[in-house]
């Protein structure tokens, strides 16, 4: 066959691929009004695992990708917003995000890794450096820029929604999952980590408390639905938050 040929007999390929992918579509625009009517997470690792068992190479990595195509269809269609997880440090907003962005086909955003990468300094530097009213106003203007996307989850930072012009923008193009937990859970999941300056050096529980006691009004407040993380794996709390979206419809 000379390349002309050639080429034919792969645009013919390309046509049934098209028209098998487009039914594909159709169908999984189904199972999206199925899942919502029977409030089913859309991620099915189970099923996705059965549908990737049967290929491999790069056909294997062809329906990798189709799959999150769907996913991201399926979730524009049941949540056609963008998705902010907001709470106290350490309730698994940064964790969660990037699980629960793949659960969903869609892109994530942490707005304190992205300060770090914009400014090319970390959280605790920023703080030290030029105060809490400046890390703020980094914190507002990126808020705003956010909250003109679509179809994103939105990892905040713990004092992200003490900001009434904050909550305000955040509310315009997102529903808001607040994220719990306990004092005690809260300080086993920070008490190793050393970025949060607002604990200090060495976190205690009466900080946590103080503190949490301070702001649960707001957050409660500013949430749509709220997911209780106590016990709870950052994959479990991906599903919580989607079947939390679901039953809140
Ligand atoms: C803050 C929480 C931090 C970070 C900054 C201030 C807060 O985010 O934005 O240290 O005011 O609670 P995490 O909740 O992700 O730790």
């Amino acid at each position: 066959m000379d390349l002309k040929e050639l080429r034919e007999q792969i645009s013919f390929c390309d046509k049934a691929i098209a028209e098998a992918f487009q039914r594909r579509l159709e169908l999984i625009d189904e199972v999206a009004r199925y899942k919502k009517e029977h409030k089913m997470p859309i991620y099915d690792p189970a099923r996705e695992a059965e549908i990737l068992g049967r290929y491999s190479g790069d056909t294997k990595a062809l329906f990798t990708e189709i799959m999150r195509i769907s996913r991201g269809r399926q979730s524009r269609a049941l949540f056609p917003y963008n998705i902010a997880l907001i709470g106290f440090m350490g309730t698994g907003k940064s964790t969660v995000a990037p699980l629960l962005a793949q659960a969903l086909g869609r892109g994530y955003i942490d707005l304190d890794e992205e300060i770090e990468r914009r400014h090319g300094r970390s959280i605790p530097q920023i703080f030290a450096e030029d105060g809490e009213s400046y890390f703020r106003t980094l914190e507002r203007e990126l808020v705003e820029e956010v909250s003109q996307a679509d179809y994103l989850v939105i990892a905040c930072g713990g004092g992200t929604i003490l900001r009434e012009e904050n909550r305000q923008a955040l509310k315009r193009s997102s529903r808001l999952v607040l994220l719990t937990a306990s004092p005690l859970t809260i300080l086993e999941r920070v008490k190793h980590q050393a970025h949060r300056p607002l604990l200090g050096g060495k976190p205690t529980i009466e900080a946590i408390a103080y503190l949490l006691a301070q702001r649960e009004q707001l957050y409660n407040e500013a949430a749509d639905v709220r997911v209780s993380t106590d016990g709870l794996s950052p994959a479990e709390v991906s599903e919580e938050v989607v079947l939390a979206l679901l039953q809140s419809m």
